[in-house]
């Protein structure tokens, strides 16, 4: 569905889905750092207004006490650990993920705090996930979606995994529209964080792959069509930040 963009050339002797996975093993070790500088820090704000959405459908649904979220292409588990820092305590992450060099990182931050009981990691791919139907109260993946071989496959699949009435968030970036913040974003996308990723990171290819990957993926109603036709109910966008990113939900 849509361009297809890889990390690297030659995509025919290795599947986008491995190539990421070798991309994010490469720079598990420098991506909370990039990431948090590359953004300023507001991909924090951006997963807390996600978490605060999570916390108001679980309040809603009276699912709160003991309910069941996953956090698909969880990564480094910065938004499994966000939720838990945020009071949601009584409730059990599972965090998905095909890259085990993310994973390691992540593991390393669940054990420093002390969470193992209320956060598990596992190996997954979003296209075939190991999971009964209507597992989980919730799902959220940040950042994740445009990374998938198979978006549509990815879609399904975690929605399948919800219980009726379940909720999807889903966050990912997208691009501002309007001057300046499109002419800036443009400018900081395709040059400032290539240049000092491919520095810190050492993999030139990451941080290329990132701005011509979002310019390649769909957003707003695009996106929120493809999540349809995935079987989600009552679809929402919300521009964050001038559009930078954007929140899709969806219900089961
Ligand atoms: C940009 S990182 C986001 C990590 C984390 N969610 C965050 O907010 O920082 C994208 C993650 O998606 C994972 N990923 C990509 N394709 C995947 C798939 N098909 N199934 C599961 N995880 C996938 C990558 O391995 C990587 O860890």
């Amino acid at each position: 569905m849509g361009t297809r963009i890889t990390p690297y050339s030659a995509p025919d002797e290795e599947s986008k889905k491995e190539q990421v996975a070798r991309m994010f093993d490469n720079i598990a070790h420098s991506y909370d750092f990039l990431n948090h500088l590359f953004s300023f820090g507001i991909d924090v704000l951006w997963r807390k207004k996600s978490i605060r959405i999570l916390k108001q459908h679980l309040a809603k649904s009276d699912a709160a006490v003991g309910s069941k979220i996953m956090d698909m292409a969880t990564g480094t588990a910065d938004f499994a650990i966000e939720a838990v820092r945020m009071g949601l305590n009584d409730i059990h992450i599972t965090g998905v993920d095909i890259s085990p060099g993310m994973l390691d990182v992540g593991r390393q931050k669940i054990r420093k705090r002390g969470w193992d009981d209320r956060i598990e990691l596992m190996e997954g791919d979003s296209a075939n996930l190991p999971f009964q139907t209507g597992t989980f109260d919730a799902f959220t993946v940040a950042f994740g979606v445009r990374n998938f071989e198979y978006l549509d496959r990815g879609l399904a699949e975690m929605h399948r995994t919800l219980k009726p009435g379940g909720l999807g968030i889903v966050l990912e970036f997208s691009k501002p529209r309007r001057f300046p913040m499109k002419q800036l974003f443009a400018f900081y996308f395709r040059f400032v964080m290539p240049t000092i990723g491919k520095l810190v990171s050492k993999d030139a290819a990451a941080y290329t792959y990132l701005p011509e990957s979002v310019q390649a993926f769909p957003e707003g109603d695009k996106f929120m069509k493809i999540m349809e036709s995935c079987g989600y109910k009552n679809c929402e966008c919300i521009a964050l930040t001038g559009g930078i990113a954007s929140i899709y939900t969806g219900i089961k």
